[in-house]
């Protein structure tokens, strides 16, 4: 009678450790099957969302400007333009040559040369180019808009470019991606200053 009883015991105690046993596994296997659906998501999300760089023009200093008057209205000015391109991916971001149009009332007055290069992973490419612009090629119209502005000693210039190139992600993950720059500057004819700078 004992004996029997005491068998039964040992019998619900294995029952019991089975179910632990079988308990212990489905945990560890939930958890195995989480985590890789944490790691997949966080993959797709974080590091296969590609993104296109950001290419802008960053504050700068004019070096020389020179302007005309309302009624002979034209301007010259250089400057070193500083070029950023910022690459937030997860990857290198490959760029072929390009250029940055400075354009006043949609007139190119000013370029920039933008060599091929690339810009690291989560970092942000600096290229410090030498721009001058140049009132010469405007037209009739756009000089007497231009001589409205000097009377208000202000002159808007745009700049704008293009870049293509490539990410790649954990050397194998591959997108193409096109970077715009489109700027919009208010230089201050008075105190020789970029007054605004803006950048979609
Ligand atoms: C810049 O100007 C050149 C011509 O000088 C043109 O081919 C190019 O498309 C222009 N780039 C942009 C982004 O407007
Ligand atoms: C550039 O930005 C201005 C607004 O700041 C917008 O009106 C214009 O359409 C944009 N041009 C391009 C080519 O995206
Ligand atoms: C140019 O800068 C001066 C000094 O900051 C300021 O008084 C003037 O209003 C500015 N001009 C324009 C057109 O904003």
């Amino acid at each position: 009678m004992v004996f029997y009883r005491k068998d039964q015991e040992s019998q619900q105690l294995t029952d019991e450790e089975r179910r632990k046993k079988k308990m212990k596994w489905t945990i560890g296997i939930t958890a195995f099957v989480i985590f890789q659906v944490v790691q997949a998501l966080f993959f797709v999300l974080v590091i296969m969302k590609f993104k296109s760089p950001k290419f802008r023009v960053s504050e700068f200093d004019i070096q020389s400007l020179n302007v005309g008057t309302q009624a002979s209205p034209s301007f010259d000015m250089t400057f070193v333009a500083p070029i950023r391109i910022k690459n937030t991916n997860w990857g290198p971001f490959k760029y072929g040559a390009s250029t940055v149009n400075f354009t006043y009332g949609g007139v190119q007055v000013g370029q920039a040369i933008i060599p091929k290069s690339k810009a690291n992973f989560k970092s942000t490419k600096k290229i410090n180019v030498d721009v001058t612009v140049s009132s010469t090629s405007l037209s009739a119209d756009l000089k007497s808009t231009l001589g409205n502005q000097l009377g208000s000693s202000v002159i808007t210039l745009k700049s704008q470019g293009e870049l293509n190139g490539k990410i790649t992600v954990m050397f194998m993950f591959k997108k193409k991606k096109t970077s715009r720059m489109n700027c919009t500057m208010e230089i201050n004819t008075s105190t020789k200053t970029v007054q605004s700078l803006h950048c979609d």
